[in-house]
């Protein structure tokens, strides 16, 4: 069988110079690149071929892979580990990665994020070691990261994988492998959500007195809070100082959205939006609505937000909830799909390192569990994060 230099197909990515690492003992050392390197990796899943004199990499890695665009069944195979191809990809050790919800439907829902050529590999959020960077991009042989890598590029659920360096950040000491994996596409949608597309400024989070004050005026309602992406809406509205936190869960979240900073739960098991603020307009009606279950959820949010406010949707657009003959005017009222921005991961790094936010793990499951793994993130009432492991360090 053929042997894998990493070398020679950074080469042939016109990569001039590379940051490498002696695993053998674990000093880091940059060197040009036509310097030889020996090391080896090893796993006791994936066939591993020593070489004398140069870098070598198994030849193939357990790979999940979407069964076809237009199915949502994923299958297990091998593949060979892939070669950079671009001058910012990253090749990484994946350790932990993560699906999000929906995401086998992306092709048939969003063909357009989903480029024909895109090898199927599903789980976009990654936390894993860097084994080859290009020089000057910030990250060496040896480094912690996680990201999100674009969906229009196979994903992480794959023992190596090919992040761009403009994805990563480095994970913060205080996470594990899991919880890194649990961190990226979450935090970074709550992220934009709140601060790039909403109405909250992310000053307040570092105590801008004058964003801390504007804030200080915004009531904020989250759907799905009880989940990944919601959870990060709830402590980072908290966090940024706004007026209110309105978490939206079913009964077995209240305790745990509460923690997370919410000051109001709407239990949807229980009352529907519309019934909730029928109740008590003036104190209940918000500023700022971040939604991500749609349909009747959707259409309940029309009735919570204020005249003039804002609601930013991560699931369906706006509009295909309004309820008919509605006359409400917003501000605004949009959809957005999530940049995969290694510099708004790196802010959440630092809020991380304080001890002022954290992922939430639903369920840990092992690779070979994959079809176990996927049930749950579609069955929509996951707590948290489901992460698959790729290595037996997560
Ligand atoms: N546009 C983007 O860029 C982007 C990025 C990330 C995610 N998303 C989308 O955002 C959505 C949420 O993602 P996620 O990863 O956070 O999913 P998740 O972890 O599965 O969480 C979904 C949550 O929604 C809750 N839920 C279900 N029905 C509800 C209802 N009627 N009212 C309130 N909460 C309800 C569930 O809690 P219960 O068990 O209490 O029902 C669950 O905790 C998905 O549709 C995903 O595809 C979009």
């Amino acid at each position: 069988m053929a042997t894998r230099p990493i070398l020679s197909g950074l080469l042939r990515a016109n990569i001039p110079r590379l940051n490498a690492v002696s695993l053998t003992n674990t000093t880091t050392t940059t060197l040009p690149i036509s310097n030889r390197l020996t090391f080896s990796f090893s796993t006791p899943h994936t066939k591993t071929r020593t070489m004398a004199t140069s870098t070598t990499l198994p030849e193939t890695m357990r790979t999940l892979l979407q069964a076809s665009r237009t199915s949502t069944e994923v299958i297990s195979t091998t593949h060979p580990v892939p070669t950079p191809s671009h001058p910012d990809d990253v090749l990484v050790r994946v350790h932990a990665a993560a699906p999000c919800a929906g995401e086998l439907l992306w092709a048939i829902n969003f063909p357009e994020s989903v480029p024909p050529g895109k090898v199927m590999v599903p789980c976009q959020d990654l936390a894993g070691s860097v084994i080859t960077a290009p020089r000057d991009s910030g990250f060496a042989p040896g480094d912690r990261v996680y990201c999100r890598i674009d969906a229009g590029r196979a994903g992480a659920a794959r023992e190596y994988a090919l992040p761009r360096a403009s994805e990563l950040a480095k994970i913060p000491a205080s996470l594990g492998w899991v919880e890194g994996a649990a961190t990226p596409l979450s935090a970074l949608t709550a992220w934009q959500a709140l601060f790039d597309q909403g109405t909250l400024d992310a000053k307040g989070i570092k105590g801008d007195a004058a964003a801390r004050e504007r804030n200080g005026k915004i009531r904020v309602l989250v759907t799905g809070a009880g989940g990944g992406v919601g959870g990060w809406v709830v402590q980072l509205a908290a966090r940024a100082g706004a007026k209110a936190v309105v978490a939206v869960c079913g009964t077995d979240k209240e305790e745990a959205v509460r923690k997370l900073g919410a000051t109001e739960v709407v239990d949807y098991t229980k009352t529907s939006l519309e019934g909730w603020v029928a109740a008590d307009p003036a104190s209940h009606e918000v500023d700022l609505v971040v939604e991500m279950v749609g349909g009747k959820t959707l259409t309940g949010c029309w009735s919570a937000v204020k005249e003039g406010g804002a609601m930013v949707c991560i699931n369906s657009p706006p509009e295909s909830g309004k309820p008919e003959g509605m006359k409400k005017e917003l501000a605004k009222a949009l959809f957005f799909i999530v940049k995969p921005l290694g510099s708004n991961l790196a802010e959440i790094s630092e809020l991380i390192e304080a001890g002022h936010v954290r992922p939430t793990v639903d369920s840990v499951w092992e690779f070979e569990d994959f079809k176990k793994a996927f049930a749950r993130v579609e069955s929509g009432h996951a707590k948290g994060k489901v992460i698959i492991k790729l290595s037996d360090e997560a």
